[in-house]
């Protein structure tokens, strides 16, 4: 195994798109950000230096960092943000991982633009589960703002997501050719007649689901996040945020340029969202053709659910020595996810909402606050009373009829700094239950620190009798962020066999800023995280 050695400077950098420049923050003055390469086994250590004027945190998101807490990045959960001037470096060892993964900024909005992949190749000698591809290559999908990033992130926290929805999509950072100014750095990937090429898809926009196809070219799915899937074809895939899709593609049509393109998957009923698209373009090397306009492929309508259903239904596990579906549970979990109205007692800038109410969001009606003053995990390590409690509720505190017309006393959610205790080593089913509360809608839920085995996914209210039948204990397919379906429920099972503070949160960042999100403490020993690392001597203080 290799220890790679990184530098990464958060710095701002002017970058021009849709015809203007602006300065936007960077990683190494590149966006994306620099392409991270290793093996299972590697060990990775990048230092990060904060020159930008805001707090930043990097994590590396779908990293199970076993051992490694306080590497993970969620700012306030498991470190303080590095201050400008400031500097952090990050040390974690990848153990029994492969695929794609990705890092990103953890610290307000600022994901928006401070990004890049996390390329994880087997060890030596070691194949792929699919013919070895002649390329390989990182198709970030991203959104781009005209404005300040953390003045939409202000304005769209007070008001709603809309109407502060983003300017364009973008492929490695790219609107390409149906936005204006943009057709020149159009992203290209070029390929030889025949050959085959291993794309990994990767949603990094902060708020948006998103469709991907490629004009008459067939996709064979080979992995989604961290683990391989049983190959499946398909014309078009749809990737939330946080979540990452491997296909191999192969270039066995005319040869010429094909767009490949990607558009909005939106659910939320009469949310405003950005309704473009971007391109990048698939050319054939020798292409016998005059470069005739590209064909573009034909996407899905933004409100497609059933494309997405079926889709996703095929996602299956490889039979692998990692596949350890939990058939007895220790902890049943039920998470009510969702959207919610909170009172203003003030009228104020935030109180945008219908009736003098402000916007928020939350986990069995708790709208999750981070702390200030420490993170959650130097907290619990150094044993700061009042930082957080462990009362996070295992079911909904009343049930209800989640999907139906719920009524208006269930729209108020309490704030707390809530975690749920889980025992070390435990069966764990989560079923996560999406809410009528304002609106119904997708919410792609990512888990910190573990992959988790999605067992069942339905619409309307989990009905444990009758759901729990059908689930798939055979095959389920592994991953670190799974979509809840509009008005529906996701149920994941999982080993809590990884000590430490793990964040769990919806990857739509607006949903997150406003409290979608909660947090698990793992215990090894009594009132302990044994066996963890000792926080590094250069931690950030708040
Ligand atoms: Cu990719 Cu907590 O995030």
């Amino acid at each position: 195994a290799e220890t790679h050695y990184h530098q990464f400077v958060v710095q701002a950098t002017p970058v021009k798109r849709l015809c203007r420049t602006r300065n936007i923050i960077t990683v190494n003055g590149q966006f994306p950000g620099p392409a991270l390469e290793a093996r299972d086994g590697d060990t990775l250590v990048v230092k990060v230096i904060n020159s930008a004027r805001y707090n930043v945190t990097i994590h590396w998101h779908g990293i199970r960092q076993m051992r490694t807490p306080w590497a993970d990045g969620p700012e306030y959960v498991t470190q303080c943000p590095i201050q400008p001037g400031a500097s952090y470096t990050y040390r974690f060892t990848i153990e029994n991982q492969e695929g794609t993964l990705w890092w990103h900024a953890h610290s307000r909005w600022l994901r928006a633009t401070v990004y890049g992949a996390l390329i994880i190749r087997p060890k030596i000698g070691v194949p792929y589960p699919f013919p070895y591809p002649n390329k390989d290559m990182p198709l970030l999908l991203g959104e781009w703002w005209d404005r300040d990033i953390i003045s939409v992130q202000r304005q769209a926290i007070f008001t709603g997501a809309a109407p502060n929805v983003s300017d364009a999509y973008t492929i490695n950072g790219q609107p390409g050719d149906l936005y204006r100014c943009s057709s020149k750095e159009t992203a290209k990937v070029y390929v030889e007649s025949g050959e085959t090429v291993l794309l990994r898809i990767i949603n990094a926009a902060l708020n948006q689901e998103l469709f991907f196809s490629i004009g008459n070219h067939m996709l064979t799915v080979v992995g989604n996040d961290a683990a391989y899937n049983k190959p499946f074809t398909t014309r078009v895939v749809m990737v939330g945020p946080g979540q990452t899709t491997n296909v191999l593609l192969t270039a066995d049509q005319p040869a010429g340029r094909y767009y490949m393109a990607t558009r909005a998957y939106a659910t939320a009923q009469n949310a405003a969202f950005d309704n473009t698209t971007a391109t990048a373009i698939l050319e054939y090397y020798n292409s016998a053709m005059k470069h005739p306009r590209p064909l573009l492929p034909t996407l899905p309508r933004f409100n497609d659910t059933n494309t997405v259903t079926a889709y996703t239904s095929q996602i299956k596990s490889l039979p692998s020595k990692n596949l350890k579906v939990p058939t007895q549970i220790d902890e049943n979990l039920f998470f009510t996810i969702g959207l919610g109205l909170v009172n203003c007692t003030t009228p104020g800038p935030r109180c945008q909402g219908p009736n003098n109410t402000r916007f928020a969001a939350s986990m069995n009606n708790v709208s999750f606050i981070l702390p200030r003053k420490t993170s959650l995990l130097q907290a619990y390590y150094q044993n700061i009373q009042g930082v957080f409690t462990t009362d996070f509720p295992p079911v909904p505190r009343i049930a209800f009829d989640y999907t139906g017309n719920v009524s208006r006393g269930l729209w108020q959610p309490s704030f707390g700094t809530k975690l749920y205790k889980l025992k070390y080593g435990s069966n764990v089913q989560i079923v996560l239950q999406d809410t009528a509360i304002v609106s119904t809608e997708d919410h792609p839920m990512h888990l910190h620190g573990y992959h988790f085995y999605v067992v069942g996914q339905g619409f309307g209210n989990f009905n444990p009798s009758r759901d729990t039948a059908g689930f798939n204990l055979v095959d389920p397919p592994s991953r670190n962020t799974i979509n809840v379906p509009v008005g529906g429920w996701t149920a994941i099972r999982f080993i809590a066999d990884n000590p430490g503070v793990w964040l769990m949160h919806c990857h739509i960042d607006s949903h997150l800023r406003w409290g979608l999100a909660m947090s698990f403490l793992v215990e090894n020993g009594p009132g302990k995280l044994q066996s963890i690392e000792a926080p590094p001597p250069d931690l950030p203080p708040c």
